[in-house]
């Protein structure tokens, strides 16, 4: 398994230990965020996380700014990316079962380091369950794709 992982300034820390716990499971982590704590504009990592994941380069991702809302934003606007910032195990978890999300998203600035992981490992070790989900999920990309819902008319 591969994760491509991204951050902002405020995340540096929490970022390189959530790249060490997953590395520690065995998983390659590919860090595309950045290292330093010089103010940086978090749609550039939220972007290049995204398109790994788009384009097949890794697995899934993970995401961390101040509350993940930015970072998270930014990704869903690639196509094919469903990221979801969350703040508990639980949504992580139902966010794979039932959303079927590639990026996981949370906030530096909103959890600590020991939920972060908790969170990390209830959504990776979620299957998605498909079924009466992927209807739903098909919707979700038929707006992405033509900006309009046909079960909305
Ligand atoms: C940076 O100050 C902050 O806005 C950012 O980390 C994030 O919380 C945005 O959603």
């Amino acid at each position: 398994m591969k994760i491509a992982i991204g951050n902002d300034h405020v995340a540096v820390d929490m970022k390189n230990e959530i790249k060490a716990y997953l590395e520690s499971k065995g998983i390659e982590v590919v860090n595309v965020g950045t290292d330093s704590t010089e103010r940086f504009n978090y749609p550039v990592s939220g972007y290049k996380v995204a398109r790994m994941v788009a384009d097949k380069d890794a697995d899934c991702g993970v995401l961390i700014c101040g509350t993940g809302v930015g970072i998270s934003l930014a990704a869903n606007k690639v196509k094919g990316i469903r990221a979801c910032v969350c703040s508990d195990p639980y949504t992580a978890k139902l966010s794979k079962q039932h959303n079927n999300t590639n990026i996981i998203s949370f906030g530096a600035r909103v959890i600590g380091i020991e939920t972060a992981k908790m969170i990390v490992d209830e959504w990776l070790g979620a299957e998605y369950e498909g079924g009466r989900h992927q209807t739903r999920i098909d919707m979700i990309a038929e707006i992405e794709e033509t900006q309009h819902l046909k079960a909305a008319e």
